[in-house]
């Protein structure tokens, strides 16, 4: 596991913006594991005034959000859908066929499912995957007590996860439940970056990096994988 601290948030996004075009400029078709939240919103926003400048990178692109609510749809200003369209895929030339997130909508959760986690082995397996970090441990909403052979399900949601999400919610109603890729899915990433900012991380950040793994701390089944950046700041 390969660590970095950077003085602050600006330099977390920038780096981690620096990851993900360089990773699109090495392969112009790179799968791309996506997260969502408060932390990675800057890196976006990097992503897009880049790209913008520049070329245009995601023309190629392949994206899988990592997780999304259940029972909202995904215009719902809520819903990850509505999220990724705000901060990327409206500003970058993305093809929308190739951008996968969960339907939270579906009449089948299950079968849901199951086909996601067909699209993303379809398209070779994700070569990059950025996640944030609860402050509990979750990654993607792998909440603790989660097998790291899990692949993509439908959870429930912890009441601590649903109030730290509430104010990315207009009515602060946070669904109870979600789809979510697996810890066995993300561990099958080429490579990962995790990104930690701020002190409601703090206490995940010491826990992981003391080492120990356990399914009670999600994110350490992170110490399985032999290409993880943690960019913390
Ligand atoms: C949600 C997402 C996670 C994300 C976490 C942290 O629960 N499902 O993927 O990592 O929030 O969010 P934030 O960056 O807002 O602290």
């Amino acid at each position: 596991m390969h660590w970095q601290t950077l003085p602050d948030y600006d330099a977390l996004s920038n780096r981690a913006s620096d990851i993900l075009l360089g990773a699109i400029r090495d392969q112009p078709r790179t799968v791309l594991g996506l997260p969502t939240g408060r932390t990675p919103i800057r890196m976006y926003e990097r992503a897009v005034a880049a790209c913008g400048r520049a070329y245009h990178c995601f023309r190629d692109v392949v994206t899988f959000n990592l997780d999304e609510y259940v029972g909202i749809e995904r215009t719902h200003p809520g819903s990850y859908f509505t999220f990724m369209k705000r901060h990327l895929f409206d500003f970058v030339d993305i093809d929308p066929a190739n951008a996968h997130i969960p339907n939270g909508a579906a009449a089948d959760v299950e079968a849901e499912c199951a086909r996601y986690e067909r699209e993303i082995a379809a398209a070779g397996g994700l070569d990059l995957t950025l996640l944030g970090l609860g402050s509990n441990g979750h990654i993607a909403f792998n909440e603790p007590g989660t097998p790291f052979d899990s692949r993509t399900r439908s959870v429930t949601l912890t009441e601590s996860t649903r109030a730290a999400n509430a104010s990315l919610f207009p009515d602060r109603n946070v669904p109870t439940r979600a789809i979510t890729m697996g810890i066995a899915t993300i561990l099958e990433s080429k490579s990962i970056v995790l990104l930690a900012s701020g002190e409601r991380k703090r206490g995940a950040i010491e826990r992981l990096r003391s080492g120990e793994i356990s399914e009670e701390f999600p994110a350490s089944a992170l110490w399985k994988h032999p290409d993880v950046t943690v960019l913390t700041a």
